[in-house]
């Protein structure tokens, strides 16, 4: 009778905790995403910002690893807009992958769209923004992914997670300065700030009532996930005084390694700890511009945001300083590197080593070398010279392999290839360059400036081994692009200077514990090689980071086939995703 009483009760156990695990596998969180016009103060202006609910930056989304989001988009603004989740692997789940004209067309004002994936395998930090036109700028928010319920991170449990977003700020509107920059053929104008947490700190003017504080008690550490939000600017970073740790990048961890200063093109995460080891005051964190491109105007300014000790000798809130009892505290300002200190970025690129031993593969299926750069179109006959305001006469434009990406405007890519639809992509990106040169030479030829234009794709099968060496090019002007793949983690197995030599620069692969990563800075005048297994069907879009790259055409993407069975195929797409006309 006992025994019947506790194999019933055993049972009953094993029925809940199956019950519970289920239950904590659905997780699911709810989020309806309002964009809407929204009056934003800054540099003593007021602007109609494009916004999430109201704020600037957007909400902060936080999940463990595991769970589940569904977001609704309304779309209350006047521009069409769609939602990306920077770095959110979306296995078979591409429709929320949200580039527009790649995976989805746009929301029209006055639509909705329900964004629904589950993130699974990534931890740390990612971010979502609009990938449409330049809303980005203000349409940004921080995505923290926790280790699963009852695990904890590979590190010192840090008392608080911190949040910072680098972003840009235009003194006008970011759709207007992007139009503009198309009409005129030239550079877009540069932002007017830099900002953290949307706030441009106190070296610029009507700025330091709002300066983002960051608190901090003696003997805590704090795990600052910082986040390059800008739209065309690679930033160093760095805190006055302290040590940073690093920890992860791009929701993988990463062997710790301590440094003064940090570096991350747009797109890039970087996970650092930071302790309050230091006396109790008042320290500036801050960024600027790393310029790797010559002669390019760039904004030189410095946000800056500050860590405050709880027990400082202060402190009333804002303000260039405090005092209390008397006592002035200087704020204590941080050495940034030279704009130009390139060895500063190679020395911190090169310390990343992925945590655990990386799964990279070693045999390659499919082997690409592509060419990133700029170029340089001949002013159309038909054009008036108001329209060709690049060099000489000229209008910018970028490719990668010489073909400089359109994207499509009456279908996205992915409805094209599963309904099957004609005539909206070609597959027939070059797995090389058309023609070979000295890519990072002082010389090259005027004739390799014009590249041509398409929507070409790159077809992979399920499963197959990808190794792609980006290679930049000085066309125009070598310079460091943060190129990023949708869909897909990758190891970066190596990075170099100068021309990618397959003979000597194989020596230098890392099989063992690359970075996993979802963009790269590939250096400027040099390459990067990457690997990944493409294990994840759809249409997936790689493309530099920098904003005013991507409407000069430095993109292409890549169509995954579908495996074998429902779990190497792409779900159905949802009933309510937006169609072009
Ligand atoms: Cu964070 Cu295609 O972008």
């Amino acid at each position: 009778m006992e025994i019947v009483k506790s194999l019933i009760f055993i049972s009953l156990a094993v029925v809940l905790l199956f019950a519970s695990i289920a239950e904590a596998n659905i997780k699911a969180h709810h989020h309806e995403f309002i964009i809407q016009a929204t009056k934003v103060k800054r540099l003593c202006e007021t602007h109609n910002s494009i916004t999430v609910n109201g704020m600037f930056p957007g909400p902060m989304l936080v999940v463990n690893n595991g769970d589940t989001l569904v977001v609704k988009v309304i779309n209350r603004a006047r521009y069409n807009i769609t939602i990306h989740w920077h770095g959110v692997r979306q296995m078979r789940t591409g429709w929320a992958d949200g580039p527009e004209f790649v995976t989805q067309c746009p929301i029209r004002p006055g639509s909705s769209y329900t964004y629904r994936f589950t993130i699974q395998g990534q931890e740390g930090t990612l971010w979502w923004h609009a990938h449409s036109s330049w809303l980005r700028a203000t349409v940004y928010g921080s995505l923290l992914v926790l280790p699963p319920a009852g695990s904890s991170y590979p590190f010192t449990n840090p008392h608080r997670n911190v949040p910072l977003l680098l972003g840009e700020w235009w003194d006008a509107n970011p759709v207007d300065v992007l139009r503009e920059s198309i009409r005129t053929g030239g550079a877009p104008n540069n932002s007017d700030a830099y900002t953290i947490n949307g706030q441009p700190g106190d070296l610029y003017k009507c700025s330091s009532q709002d300066t983002t504080i960051v608190p901090i008690n003696v003997g805590e550490t704090i795990l600052l996930r910082v986040i390059n939000s800008a739209l065309n600017q690679p930033l160093f970073f760095t805190v006055a005084n302290h040590k940073l740790t690093v920890v992860g990048a791009d929701a993988s961890y990463l062997k710790p390694f301590t440094t003064n200063v940090i570096v991350l093109g747009p797109g890039q995460t970087t996970d650092v700890l930071i302790t309050g080891d230091q006396p109790p005051n008042r320290y500036y964190m801050a960024a600027r511009a790393y310029q790797s491109a010559q002669n390019a105007p760039f904004g030189n300014t410095t946000t800056t945001a500050i860590l405050q000790y709880k027990s400082a000798p202060c402190c009333g809130v804002g303000g260039g300083s405090g005092t209390k009892k008397g006592i002035s505290v200087k704020l204590i300002m941080p050495i940034l590197p030279a704009y130009n200190d390139t060895n500063t970025v190679t020395r911190f690129s090169q310390s990343f080593r992925s945590l655990r031993r990386a799964e990279v593969p070693t045999e390659i299926d499919e082997n690409l070398f592509v060419t990133v750069g700029l170029g340089l179109n001949n002013c159309p006959k038909n054009f008036r010279s108001r329209r060709c305001q690049g060099p000489n006469g000229t209008r910018f434009t970028a490719s990668m392999n010489n073909i400089s990406f359109a994207l499509p405007s009456n279908y996205s890519l992915l409805q094209a290839h599963h309904h099957g639809i004609p005539g909206v992509f070609t597959t027939d990106f070059p797995a090389k360059p058309p023609v070979k040169f000295d890519y990072t030479g002082n010389n090259i030829s005027r004739s390799l400036y014009q590249p041509d234009r398409g929507t070409k794709l790159y077809k992979l099968k399920y499963g197959s081994r990808v190794q792609i060496v980006l290679q930049d090019t000085g066309i125009v002007t070598p310079e460091n692009h943060p190129i990023h793949l949708h869909g897909y983690d990758f190891y970066i197995i190596a990075e170099g200077f100068g021309n990618f030599n397959p003979k000597k620069d194989t020596a230098k692969f890392n099989l063992e514990d690359p970075p996993l990563r979802n963009t790269v800075g590939v250096p400027v005048n040099g390459w990067a090689v990457i690997r990944f297994v493409a294990d994840n069907p759809g249409v997936w879009i790689m493309h530099c980071h920098l904003d005013a790259h991507i409407s000069w055409g430095l993109a292409m993407a890549f169509l995954v086939e579908n495996g074998n069975g429902v779990l190497q195929t792409m779900e159905q797409p949802p009933a309510d995703l937006p169609v072009c006309y």
